[in-house]
């Protein structure tokens, strides 16, 4: 059974990790943050507020959340499943009530699934059929199958409406003196995947009144 706090904490450290992970990337990846700016200034234009609307016009944006998805999944591995009879897959035999983890961390950067795997590149899902719903076993952030995330959907949106209206609403840069190349990337390991530093960043209003 589901409660309403496991609601809250499957829904909130998730959404915010991917958040911090996705604006770490870009501001990595400055040219993949200016074709994102573009496209979402272009699309709203002056009105202080993104609307869901808009979104559906916005490609890159889509493409960049997927990328994100593929390198910072928020719950690397998932959660355990267990084989409810023996079975043999590969030559493997799996005994009955073996706990299974599932690496989306490792799938994610298989450099047989993904050209330049380690790379930040968005424009790899412009023309892929390839999504993260649970049907592409490449891509699966959210699970898949019947215990596959029930807030995927809110996830998404919250995602999608909260990084458009930051890269609408301003200009990102990295404090003074700071490099993107002496970011600390390190993880920390566990259910969900922090980074070890948090993100500090100089946000420019882009609409001043
Ligand atoms: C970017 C956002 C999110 C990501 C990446 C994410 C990812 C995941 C993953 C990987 C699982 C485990 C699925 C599996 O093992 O197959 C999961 C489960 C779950 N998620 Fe999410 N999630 C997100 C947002 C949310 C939100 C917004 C909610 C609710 C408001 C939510 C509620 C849940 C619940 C209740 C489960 C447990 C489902 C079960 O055990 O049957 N998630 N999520």
């Amino acid at each position: 059974m589901i409660s309403v706090q496991d609601m809250f904490v499957a829904g909130t450290d998730t959404t915010f990790i991917t958040l911090e992970w996705g604006m770490t990337e870009l501001l990595m990846n400055p040219e993949a943050l200016k074709q994102a700016q573009k496209e979402v200034r272009g699309i709203v234009g002056m009105k202080q507020f993104v609307s869901e609307s808009d979104l559906c016009n916005m490609p890159f944006l889509k493409a960049v959340i997927k990328e994100i998805f593929r390198l910072h999944p928020s719950a690397p591995l998932l959660i355990p499943r267990e084989s409810m009879e023996q079975v043999t897959i590969d030559g493997y035999d799996i005994p009955t009530k073996t706990r299974i983890y599932i690496n989306v961390w490792a799938i994610g950067r298989d450099p047989e699934l993904w050209e330049h795997a380690d790379e930040f590149k968005p424009e790899r899902f412009l023309d892929s059929p390839i999504d993260y719903k649970g049907q592409h076993y490449e891509l699966i952030p959210f699970g898949a199958g019947r215990r596959s995330c029930p807030g995927i959907n809110f996830g998404t949106a919250s995602l999608e409406l909260v990084l458009a209206q930051l890269l609408h609403s301003f200009d990102w840069e990295l404090p003074p003196g700071v490099l993107a190349k002496d970011l600390d990337l390190t993880e920390v390991f566990g259910v969900n995947l922090h980074r070890i530093q948090q993100l500090v960043v100089v946000a420019k209003p882009y609409i001043v009144d």
